[in-house]
């Protein structure tokens, strides 16, 4: 017997619309199979079959517009005593069996379930999208596309919707799966590490989208595998530098050179690395080995109007604090002036990254593989240091040494900034 299954009660809505007809004429459904899927400003619904049976026409496509009531499909049913039972009022028939009696019992007292009809089909259910709230972290979709999106493993999060308002269809998880296969993973590390979602943020207000500059590019990607491969560890100390810029001060005033703080950090990073060489080395690519280096090439780290360049001063350690500050000065100005060699900024054995011309006091800066460790220098303050009998005024440096466990210990680490700060807290020693 044919019955049409029409739309049922979907609340407020008058011209809601088909966003997927998940059944074709000729199907055969159970109860409840979803049949198709309304989407309204506020949420996707499906709409399952009232009986089970055979369809034997679907009367909408997608983009039609329903209300309750519209027919959208015919279905030769299959339920006997569903097509014999003439309204919702009427009680079920009486039960034969123990069993059935104790229904029958449990029916006397509350009242009877309605036989399913197909012009009385059940209510749509609310698939978990929401059309009005994108961004937030229920992605929209349809319960198909879930469905489909959950077979493939895909997280839809990160999945941009090309659909309306947002919608993710069914090509954009192909799409995405497509995309995902043809990009090569980025090396061991990166295997397996959660992606960013795709976000339009235009959708939350104005924005303009800004072109990355070639070394910002590079350098982040160096950055990333190395915030990645490397196990940070970052040891803070201070040194005591009141001598030290009383000397930078006077000599600067004689007006031969300006000289800054990163000349004299070098100097007692090359004594320190002499002192360590551990620090001065780097892991073989298999992790097996550590590759000590006899040379001393000090990286410091300058920062540019296209992003950050690590100038490399080459065999630092047989240079005074005077040679160290001119050839300093002309790195930072050619690193300026994007005119750096890729010679200039190769082989070097330890970073520095030195903010104290701008301020902060502490940071924790990334190891600039495949060196093993890098010293950030942040602002000097004059700090009240006890003495013993009395707090004393002393400019005070801030250090941080950031290292790379695999190779360096805890300990190595804290003799080493510990011997930086004498160095850079009496420059008598760094004659120695
Ligand atoms: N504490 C207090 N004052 C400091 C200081 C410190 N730690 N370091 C520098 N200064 C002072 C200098 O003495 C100078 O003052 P003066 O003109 O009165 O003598 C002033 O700050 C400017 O110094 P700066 O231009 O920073 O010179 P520098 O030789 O110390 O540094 C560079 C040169 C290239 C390192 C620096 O210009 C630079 O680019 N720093 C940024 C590095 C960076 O971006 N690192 C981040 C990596 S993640």
């Amino acid at each position: 017997m044919s019955q049409d299954i029409k739309v049922p009660d979907i609340g407020d809505f008058d011209a809601v619309e088909i966003i997927e007809v998940l059944v074709s004429a000729g199907d055969t459904v159970e109860a409840e199979q979803a049949l198709l899927v309304l989407e309204s400003d506020k949420a996707t619904m499906e709409v399952p079959s009232p009986l089970a049976g055979t369809l034997s026409e679907v009367k909408v496509k997608v983009g039609d517009k329903v209300a309750q009531g519209d027919v959208i499909a015919v279905l030769d049913s299959a339920d006997q005593q569903a097509q014999t039972s003439e309204s919702a009022s009427q009680p079920a028939a009486p039960a034969q069996s123990e069993d059935a009696t104790a229904t029958q019992k449990d029916s006397d007292q509350a009242p009877a379930k309605p036989a399913p009809q197909a012009d009385k089909a059940p209510a749509p259910t609310p698939a978990p999208s929401s059309a009005s709230t994108p961004g937030e972290d229920i992605p929209h979709a349809s319960p198909s596309v879930r469905l489909f999106a959950r077979e493939l493993g895909v997280d839809l999060r990160q999945v941009e919707g090309q659909g309306p308002k947002g919608r993710i269809l069914r090509e954009d998880v192909q799409q995405f799966v497509k995309t995902r296969l043809a990009t090569p993973a980025s090396g061991p590390a990166g295997q397996g590490l959660p992606s960013m979602p795709h976000i339009d943020f235009s959708k939350f207000g104005e924005t303009e989208v800004r072109e990355l500059p070639r070394i910002r590019k590079l350098s982040a990607s160096n950055l990333h595998r190395n915030w990645l491969v490397v196990p940070h560890v970052t040891q803070f100390e201070s040194a005591d530098i009141t001598e030290l810029e009383a000397f930078r001060k006077q000599e600067s005033a004689r007006g031969e050179l300006k000289l800054t703080l990163l000349p004299f950090v070098i100097k007692a990073v090359c004594l320190a690395l002499r002192r360590y060489p551990e620090f001065n080395s780097s892991l073989a690519p298999d992790g097996s080995a550590l590759i000590i280096k006899k040379y001393c090439h000090v990286g410091f780290a300058a920062d540019t109007p296209n992003g950050l360049v690590v100038p490399v001063i080459r065999d630092a350690d047989r240079k005074s604090v005077s040679e160290l500050a001119a050839e300093a000065s002309e790195l930072a100005a050619a690193a300026r002036d994007g005119k750096l060699s890729p010679a200039q900024m190769q082989g070097g054995c330890f970073s520095i990254s030195s903010l104290g011309g701008i301020g902060g006091s502490h940071f924790t800066p990334i190891v600039n593989a495949p060196e093993v460790a890098i010293l950030g220098v942040s602002r000097a303050r004059t700090e009240a240091v006890w003495d013993g009998q009395t707090f004393q005024p002393r400019l005070m440096l801030p250090l941080s040494l950031s290292y790379d466990h695999r190779v360096i210990d805890g300990a190595a680490a804290a003799r080493f900034a510990v011997a930086l700060s004498e160095l850079l807290s009496d420059i008598r020693r760094l004659c120695l």
